[in-house]
């Protein structure tokens, strides 16, 4: 048994308190209008994803509960604008953080993160004109398009309602920052130049947008939620493992389109290179071998453009370790941030996380 397998099972400590996420998702997003209900529903109930993300903003809600209340004086309280103090008038504190709003408030971050997640994913189906996800036909495959447009928005609409309702100014500004970064990813994608197509920088800035972004905002979010200052040393920390987190997922994701058969991904496979995006690996690849760069940089629109540099890829000795390597490097800074966080059960079980977001399959 290696080390890793020591720790706390991440899964298993937020299992019993994701298990009314379902439900209260279920009457989240009813509507009168049912076809918009159905079809945001049908994501939630039958094919639920990993859920990644909300237990993350669980494990981390714990986490940051175990945390000296460094910045938890009076006067850091009120810029905050959260309610660190239970009815009692205490401070929340692994002990009390359980029945307290603070967690409650926490846990609702956690569905609003989700519900932005998948709303992502609908859209992103449409633009990719990918037909399938989470093992089933895609939701514009199911309905239309139009369907699919406004299921996203519909969701994107209710993820801001239950935001606001958090009453927490700071953290509707992170979180609409959040969004924001997820358009500007799309965009930055959909319109890179010949020449960004072949940066790593330009690749792994576009990740940070489009990936890590939310999963780091949320952190910082569940850690201002849980009564810590924005400048605080905690909230710092919680988004640093966030950033690092989601580019480690991400990565880790690009070389499963390459790796990983559809059947398992429950996705297409080889996609990203038919949208003419060269992610990690490739980029590697023609660092290896200057004969792709021409091929990156237009896209892989030219007949056998995708099969010379996937022989490449294969070919070379390197590029698949390297895109593994980079992975490595940054889910090891996420764990460098964690251990800025106080020992905790939590803290354990999201350093296993930051494991098997990299050594995962699927
Ligand atoms: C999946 O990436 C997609 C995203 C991470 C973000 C998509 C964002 C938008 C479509 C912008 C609109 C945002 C909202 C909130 C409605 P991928 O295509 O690389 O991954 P895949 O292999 O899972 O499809
Ligand atoms: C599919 O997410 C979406 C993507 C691969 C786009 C990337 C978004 C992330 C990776 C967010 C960062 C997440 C973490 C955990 C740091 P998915 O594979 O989670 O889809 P699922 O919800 O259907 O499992
Ligand atoms: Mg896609
Ligand atoms: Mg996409």
């Amino acid at each position: 048994k290696n080390k890793i397998e020591t720790l706390p099972d991440p899964f298993k400590i937020v299992e019993k308190e994701l298990q009314p996420f379902s439900d209260s998702i279920k009457e989240l997003v009813s509507t009168d209008q049912p076809i918009l209900s159905m079809a945001a529903k049908h994501f939630f109930e039958k094919r639920h994803g990993k859920r990644f993300r909300p237990t993350i903003v669980q494990l981390m809600a714990k986490a940051v509960a175990a945390c000296p209340p460094e910045t938890m004086r009076g006067d850091r309280w009120e810029d905050t604008g959260a309610s660190r103090i239970n009815l009692e008038g205490g401070a929340v504190t692994t002990a009390n953080h359980k029945d307290s709003d603070v967690w409650r408030k926490q846990g609702q971050l956690g569905q609003i993160v989700e519900m932005i997640h998948v709303a992502s994913l609908i859209h992103d189906d449409v633009l990719d004109e990918a037909d399938t996800r989470r093992g089933g036909e895609a939701v514009h495959k199911l309905y239309s398009n139009k369907v699919a447009v406004l299921a996203g928005d519909y969701l994107l609409a209710r993820a801001s309602v239950l935001l606001a309702r958090l009453e927490n100014t700071a953290v509707v500004q992170i979180m609409a920052t959040a969004l924001e970064s997820l358009v500007a990813g799309e965009i930055m994608q959909l319109k890179s130049s010949p020449e960004e197509l072949l940066q790593m920088t330009s690749y792994l800035r576009k990740s940070y947008y489009k990936t890590a972004s939310l999963i780091c905002y949320a952190c910082r979010s569940t850690a201002l939620l849980g009564g810590h200052a924005y400048g605080s040393t905690v909230a710092t920390a919680c988004e640093e493992f966030g950033f690092h987190m989601g580019l480690a997922f991400q990565i880790q994701d690009d070389i499963l389109d390459f790796t990983a058969a559809a059947d398992i991904l429950g996705k297409p496979a080889l996609a990203d290179m038919s949208l003419g995006l060269s992610t990690a690996p490739i980029l590697y690849a023609a660092q290896e071998f200057p004969h792709l760069e021409p091929l990156v940089k237009r896209r892989f629109k030219e007949k056998n453009d995708k099969q010379t540099a996937l022989e490449a890829l294969y070919k070379s000795d390197t590029a698949m370790d390297k895109a593994k390597e980079l992975a490595k490097f940054h889910a090891q800074r996420a764990v460098d941030a964690l251990l800025r966080l106080p020992q905790s059960e939590a803290r354990d079980a999201l350093l296993r996380l930051t494991y098997i977001v990299i050594t995962r399959k699927k």
